[in-house]
């Protein structure tokens, strides 16, 4: 952060309303982004949370189709179940949009026309898969066929689910399309492009000016794309469903912008939403376009690239030679890793996953809150485990921090008529035994840096020493021999409960409110908030004077987690898994599932020869992809091989391997590739390759 800013922006990603939202989106957007600005909210800052809900793309259609009902309906549905369990969650949206919104489809169109206005955008007439049968042409997921690299048969037309190449359709062997099963035809189309690579200039000098302040996983994705040079990106779809392109002619008819193109813009177009609904439409101005606005984008890390280089392009080519309205790009793009689920990755088609609202009816939120911010995964995959939840739950909320609470306020509820029974001094304050100044420093730092892990530690590092405080006193004790000890004991203790209320709040906001009315406030604390009743700094010092009185009736913060609360889960979670490994192990052969017989001519078709790698390299945008140059008696043939991941380039060369020679040669990745080398995929994923000992034996047929 270079600028002093007076307002903050917080956007979160806006998940696609096709399915429920997931622990891993909260842990890695939407918790994160809530804590921090709840954080700045108790620092009396000005900052809005916007968010909404993603609701064009081919993902919903598809899961329209499969469902038999409209992409309305699904949207429909998903977008008002993850509202539902985010505002259970406590994720404090000022705005959770929709990008289906009549507001959102002005917004998406006029970005659309301003930039076609100054002919920024490039056409272009391509061949695009079209279904006769249908009578629509099909974007890459509506098309599946065998995939080039590793064979698999129901490989999706812009990636295969086995190999995780990815793929263009017209890379499938033997396409079919997913509507009807037929066999595609190529029909020319014509389509608009955004040239992300007129403003690579630019987009490198605005990366250079984050290398500091910004996350490595970030800076690394969005530099290996600009390395790679950035080239124009298709903005518009042959699809039904999404923001029709606004161009009055025939050549627009039936096209719709792409996805992520309409999706960035959703956080402008919430934005204006929330200030109309403020009452007052132009106050969107001065967090757009401001500079005195600080942006902030909070995504995954499958994310990042669309938040640092095409939606800045798109802002850039917006205020191409303007002197008013002009954007502002982000300043910062938190991108988390991803945090998997008992160790294997959330998986949605797998339904591995334990998602938000079902969560939310057997678990109270803030219990949520807490275990997923101590496993934050800011800088590397982080693991959720029904155990850790447990674990934390009874022995960090319920031992310390709501015993604490609770014996604080029963104590002197008891003992001294619920009133605060002595006025304590900083001097007090500062014997506690707790570096006041340290923690809050640490603290604050913590959350500006959006390490919310240490954060969250280190608020139950105050809980800790409270309770330890308390503990170490023995009120019950002194209550019989020195009244007087007992008194300033509970009265720091009772104001002690009033820091954490606070310094609690960003990440269980629910029991700050809790602990708030315990301690006798009539008002919630939300509300103490937003009249400016409470702050941060409060929380410094003592607040509860002599006096003070406490509410009569306290209650048990955390109910602890038993065994058999998460028995269930955890027997759900060995069924998919018992489920996933079978699928695994069909895959990998130890339940073979084999091919149907051909003939031994059928066999004797396929000319398999000894080849010799003679020079190798990788493929440029292509991780997964190495291209050979093979010497196969007196010939030399080209192919490209999913094995990158696998195999450096240099330690393949000299090795003789078994290429399918008769294999009709095709295009990958642009790139001509002649037949296929054989490989064998170990069950650590890593590819091996079959090879071939002796000499002499180039060019020799295998049999
Ligand atoms: O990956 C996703 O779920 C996308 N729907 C995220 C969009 S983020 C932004 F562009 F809106
Ligand atoms: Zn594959």
């Amino acid at each position: 952060m270079n600028q002093h800013y007076t307002r903050t922006l917080v956007t979160t990603a806006l998940p696609y309303a096709n399915g429920p939202v997931h622990l891993g989106h909260l842990a890695g957007v939407y918790l994160p982004a809530d804590i921090y600005v709840r954080f700045k909210r108790l620092l009396g800052e000005d900052i809005i949370h916007i968010g909404g809900s993603d609701e064009h793309g081919v993902p919903i259609t598809i899961t329209a189709d499969k469902e038999g009902i409209s992409p309305q309906d699904v949207v429909d549905r998903y977008h008002r179940m993850n509202l539902e369990a985010f505002t259970k969650c406590g994720i404090s949206f000022n705005c959770y949009g929709r990008t289906s919104s009549e507001l959102h489809f002005q917004t998406a169109q006029e970005f659309f026309r301003e930039i076609d206005a100054k002919d920024i955008f490039v056409k272009k007439k391509e061949r695009h898969f079209f279904d006769p049968e249908t009578n629509r042409f099909l974007s890459d997921r509506y098309v599946t066929g065998t995939c080039p690299i590793c064979n698999y048969p129901e490989a999706n037309g812009d990636q295969c689910e086995q190999c995780g190449t990815h793929l263009s359709p017209l890379e499938l062997i033997e396409p079919r399309s997913k509507l009807s099963n037929e066999v595609p035809e190529l029909r020319e189309t014509l389509h608009w492009y955004f040239p992300l690579g007129r403003f690579q200039e630019k987009l490198e000098n605005y990366v250079r000016g984050h290398d500091t302040d910004w996350r490595t996983n970030v800076l690394n994705y969005t530099r290996t794309w600009l390395k790679q040079g950035l080239n124009d990106r298709a903005i518009t779809r042959d699809l039904h469903w999404g923001i029709p392109v606004p161009v009055d002619n025939d050549e627009a008819m039936g096209k719709v912008l792409y996805v992520w193109f309409d999706a960035v813009l959703g956080y402008i177009s919430f934005t204006r939403e929330w200030a109309e609904k403020q009452g007052e439409p132009e106050l969107w101005r001065q967090y757009w376009q401001s500079p005195d606005c600080r942006v902030i984008h909070f995504i995954g890390k499958d994310n990042v690239v669309f938040h640092t280089l095409m939606f800045p392009a798109i802002i850039m080519a917006w205020n191409e030679g303007r002197k008013e309205g002009v954007y502002s790009l982000a300043d910062n793009v938190p991108a988390s890793e991803f945090m998997n689920f008992e160790g294997r990755k959330f998986s949605k088609s797998r339904n591995y996953a334990v998602y938000l609202g079902e969560f939310l009816e057997k678990f109270p939120a803030d219990t949520l809150r807490y275990s997923i911010a101590m496993n934050y995964p800011e800088n590397k995959d982080s693991d959720f485990s029904w155990s850790d939840f447990q674990n934390r739950t009874n022995g960090e909320l319920a031992d310390t921090l709501g015993n604490f609470i609770k014996r604080s306020v029963d104590f002197t509820n008891a003992k001294f008529s619920g009133e605060i029974p002595y006025a304590c001094t900083e001097e007090d304050w500062l014997s506690l035994g707790i570096d006041w100044e340290d923690s809050f420093r640490k603290l604050e730092k913590a959350y500006e840096g959006f390490h919310f892990r240490e954060a969250a530690s280190l608020t139950m590092q105050i809980a800790r020493s409270a309770n330890r405080f308390l503990t170490d006193s023995e009120p019950w004790k002194a209550i019989k021999t020195d009244p007087d000890a007992a008194a300033r004991t509970m009265s720091l203790s009772v104001n002690l409960c009033y820091t954490l209320a606070i310094v609690g709040y960003p990440v269980i906001p629910h029991t700050s409110n809790r602990i708030y009315a315990m301690l006798g406030f009539s008002e919630t604390l939300d509300d103490a908030l937003k009249k400016g009743d409470v702050s941060w700094g409060m929380a410094k010092s003592p607040q509860l004077e002599k006096g003070h009185r406490l509410s009569a009736r306290s209650e048990i913060l955390f109910r602890k987690i038993e065994d058999e609360d998460i028995a269930p889960e955890l027997e759900k979670i060995e069924g998919l898994l018992a489920e996933i490994e079978k699928k695994e192990k069909e895959n990998t052969g130890d339940e073979i599932h084999f091919k149907p017989d051909i003939s031994f001519d059928d066999f004797l078709k396929v000319d398999l020869r000894v080849a010799t790698v003679v020079a190798c390299e990788k493929v440029k945008k292509a991780d997964k992809l190495l291209k050979l140059q093979l010497e196969v008696g007196s010939e030399n043939r080209q192919v490209l091989a999913g094995i990158a991941q696998s195999f450096t380039p240099d330690s393949i060369i000299g090795k003789n391997v078994v290429l399918v020679a008769n294999l009709a040669e095709r295009k990958i990745r642009g790139e001509l590739s002649q037949g296929m080398i054989l490989a064998v995929e170990g069950n650590d994923g890593r590819m091996n390759l079959v090879e071939v000992d002796g000499t002499g034996i180039n060019g020799k047929m295998v049999q």
